[in-house]
């Protein structure tokens, strides 16, 4: 049982190793074009320039050059098609600022008013119509196109000027808080001296009363009593 295993495993790596030598043997057809691009580009001003160099020379031939974005190369960002008999043009039908140039070997592709969100890799892509036979070429490595927050002037920016938001908030806060203890010290120390006075008028009320009783103290020597009478 083991031994069918290793086997197969065997049988498996010959097929698999089979494969490379045959991927090895016919490298890439005589209708195929090679293609450099640079591996990765930062990009800091929201602008490149990419270049695409083939292992052809395209001059005085029907061609369409292209660039296309992501791993799967769904996006089709610019192009140029023609020949060099003719002006040129770059064109972009997804909404990509593209301009360009070209010589016999290479095509360069002028990215502008890129953003950060396409961040992406892109792949040059070229064919040959005229004269025959057609000719593409072999999927490039492709070129990492990077870019970056623009940090001119919004990020630096931000922070001095929340800076001073925020110190207005702090003193806003505390002055707000300040002028209610102010106002609630002040209405309870009103409340309070309210209250005293009310006790105090109450006394100064109280006060003219006291006549009454000191009268009455008074009386018992008021009928002062004749003991001479009596005795006569
Ligand atoms: C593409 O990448 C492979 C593997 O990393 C490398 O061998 C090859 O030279 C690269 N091709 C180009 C055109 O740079
Ligand atoms: C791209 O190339 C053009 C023409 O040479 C040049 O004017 C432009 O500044 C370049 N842009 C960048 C981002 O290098
Ligand atoms: C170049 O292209 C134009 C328009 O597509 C065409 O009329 C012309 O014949 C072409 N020239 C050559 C030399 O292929
Ligand atoms: C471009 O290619 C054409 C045709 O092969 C040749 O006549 C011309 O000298 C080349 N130009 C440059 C700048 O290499
Ligand atoms: C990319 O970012 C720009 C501006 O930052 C925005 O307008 C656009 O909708 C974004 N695109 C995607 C696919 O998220």
């Amino acid at each position: 049982m083991l031994l069918l295993l290793l086997l197969l495993l065997l049988v498996l790596l010959l097929l698999a190793s089979c494969d490379a030598a045959l991927t090895c043997l016919c490298p890439n057809p005589a209708n195929q074009i090679l293609v450099k691009q640079s591996p990765l580009l930062v990009v800091n001003n929201n602008a490149v320039n990419l270049t695409c160099k083939y292992t052809h020379n395209i001059h005085s031939k029907e061609f369409r050059a292209s660039l296309y974005k992501g791993v799967d190369s769904a996006v089709e960002v610019c192009s140029v098609s023609g020949n060099f008999s003719h002006k040129l043009q770059f064109l972009s039908n997804t909404g990509f600022n593209c301009d360009g140039n070209l010589d016999n070997e290479t095509v360069t592709f002028y990215l502008k008013n890129l953003y950060v969100n396409q961040t992406d890799i892109y792949f040059c892509n070229i064919e040959v119509m005229y004269p025959p036979p057609y000719k593409g070429n072999q999927k490039s490595n492709g070129t990492i196109i990077h870019v970056k927050e623009n940090h001119l002037c919004p990020v630096p920016a931000s922070p001095e000027s929340s800076k001073p938001f925020w110190i207005l908030v702090v003193v806003g806060g505390v002055l707000t808080f300040y002028s209610l203890l102010v106002t609630v010290a002040f209405c309870v120390c009103w409340m309070e001296s309210k209250k005293t006075r009310m006790l105090q008028s109450d006394y100064m009320n109280m006060t003219p009363r006291r006549p009454g009783p000191t009268r009455k103290h008074y009386q018992p020597y008021a009928p002062t009593r004749d003991f001479a009478a009596y005795r006569s």
